[in-house]
């Protein structure tokens, strides 16, 4: 997947194996359940509800959202189309392919959003100007 050609039809919902047990749930993330080896782990937390992240898309990262608790929601777009898919089960991620711009908002009170990401942290990697993204992906 690359930059150029990824669509919002390349993120998906991921079912991460869950542990069910009286003593509560476990889930774990092997390299079954992903398409890359993890560089990076980071997570936002104390997020204000009406607080928006992201806001910019990456040339060659590839990232799995987990919302750990609570919810929130994630807009996708690919310089055509426009998608929004809402986080809140633990064990439900989101993989997200390069060249995909995303915003997350709507966060709930207490909602922790954990990010696994494929690389180190690059500003390089990062189109944070929503204009210069759509013209690299109708080139
Ligand atoms: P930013 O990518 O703008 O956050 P979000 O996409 O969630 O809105 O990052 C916010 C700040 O944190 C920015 O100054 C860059 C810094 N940062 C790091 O230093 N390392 C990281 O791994 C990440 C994701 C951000």
């Amino acid at each position: 997947m690359t930059l150029k050609n990824s669509t919002v039809d390349a993120v998906s919902i991921v079912e991460i194996p869950k542990i069910k047990d009286t003593r509560g749930n476990l889930s774990v993330i092997e390299n079954d359940v992903i398409p890359f080896d993890i560089k990076r782990v980071y997570y936002l937390y104390d997020v204000p509800s009406d607080a928006y992240r992201g806001g910019h898309a990456h040339k060659e990262l590839y990232q799995f959202l987990i919302p750990l608790s609570g919810s929130f929601d994630v807009i996708i777009k690919d310089g055509k189309n426009i998608k929004s898919v809402t986080l809140n089960k633990p064990n439900k991620g989101l993989m997200i392919v390069p060249g995909i711009w995303r915003e997350l908002e709507n966060f709930s009170s207490g909602a922790v959003c954990l990010v696994l990401a494929s690389e180190v942290y690059d500003e390089d990697d990062y189109i944070r100007d929503y204009d210069q993204f759509k013209l690299l992906k109708s080139r």
